[in-house]
């Protein structure tokens, strides 16, 4: 392990998927966390505060509350959450928490993007991230860009990419998300084509190893890809270790009628490849691997 600064890790987005794993990594390997929210007594925050967190207040749409929060951080965590933001929301705060790192002093910042946002698209979801990495690049900090692929927990319905109001309703039907994100990996990906996927708690894995080895994770961008399946091999693994049997529901139209932006993705990552990046320096889970963690198996 290299010499990294004394201090905690400062982690946006602590109480959701990525920046939750994140600050799961890093408290497992005994690193300080500093998990900054809008709501430090939220039940989320609480179960931080418990894992040995510490909680700061800040919120992404005010730099100098960010740059509080970052003071004296070791290195800071970066996500946006596009579903919620949209595209310019996306940028404007992931700018601010850029812009306060570097007021703070803060001496490495770990951005999660996302595979294939290297460069402008058409894309809504993925041309913010990539205008946020070009920022990333030139802001004169330390940095490491994550590209995570799509998340296997996905098939779980982990990420809820809806508006805050119908997410908080969702959010009890996680069990129909998934099963609607493996109904339109069925529907809109071509059989032949290879999907990359990646376990979220890799986010977290990757993200500790660049805060722990700081000058060789410096301006370092990996595409975080733990697979490569067809739609069919994902549904049949899938099949395989729940005994559930994806629905072939055709939800291509569907999708473009109540969720445009979803469907603008789903449509560009089922045509383009993602310019090849690096790998991170770290094995990252199979999908096989990452079904055999799930224990219980789910029901149903
Ligand atoms: N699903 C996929 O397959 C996939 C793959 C690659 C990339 N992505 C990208 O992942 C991103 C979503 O990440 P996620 O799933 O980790 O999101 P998430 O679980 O919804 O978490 C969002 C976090 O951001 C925090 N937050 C939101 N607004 C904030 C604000 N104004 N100030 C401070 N904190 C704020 C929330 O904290 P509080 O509520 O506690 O403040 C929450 O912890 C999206 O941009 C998506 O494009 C997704």
């Amino acid at each position: 392990m290299q010499q990294r600064m004394p201090g905690p890790v400062a982690v946006i987005g602590a109480t959701g998927n990525q920046g939750g794993q994140v600050a799961a990594a890093l408290l497992r390997a005994g690193m300080p966390v500093r998990a900054v929210t809008r709501f430090p007594d939220s039940a989320a925050s609480a179960a931080l505060r418990r894992a040995g967190a510490e909680v700061a207040e800040a919120d992404m749409a005010h730099v100098t509350a960010l740059e509080q929060a970052f003071a004296g951080a070791a290195g800071v965590f970066s996500v946006q959450n596009f579903w919620e933001l949209h595209r310019d929301g996306e940028v404007e705060l992931g700018l601010n928490v850029l812009e306060a790192a570097r007021r703070s002093g803060a001496p490495h910042l770990v951005y999660s993007s996302g595979i294939g946002c290297t460069e402008a698209t058409p894309v809504r979801a993925m041309d913010g991230k990539a205008q946020l990495e070009a920022a990333l690049k030139t802001a004169g900090l330390p940095y490491t860009i994550l590209r995570p692929a799509l998340f296997m927990d996905d098939v779980l319905g982990a990420s809820l990419p809806f508006r805050p109001w119908i997410s908080r309703r969702m959010a009890h039907h996680r069990k129909v998300v998934g099963v609607l994100f493996l109904a339109v990996l069925r529907s809109a990906f071509h059989r032949r084509r290879p999907i990359p996927l990646v376990a979220m708690e890799d986010v977290g894995r990757t993200a500790l190893w660049a805060f722990s080895h700081p000058e060789a994770s410096a301006g370092q961008a990996w595409d975080l890809v733990g697979s490569r399946l067809t739609a069919s091999e994902v549904l049949r693994d899938w099949q395989a270790a729940t005994g559930r049997r994806p629905w072939p529901l055709p939800i291509g139209p569907l999708l473009r009628a109540v969720h445009p932006e979803m469907a603008e993705l789903v449509a560009w990552l089922a045509r383009h490849d993602a310019p090849a990046a690096a790998a991170p320096p770290i094995p990252l889970a199979t999908f096989s691997e990452w079904l055999a963690r799930l224990s219980p198996a789910p029901s149903g």
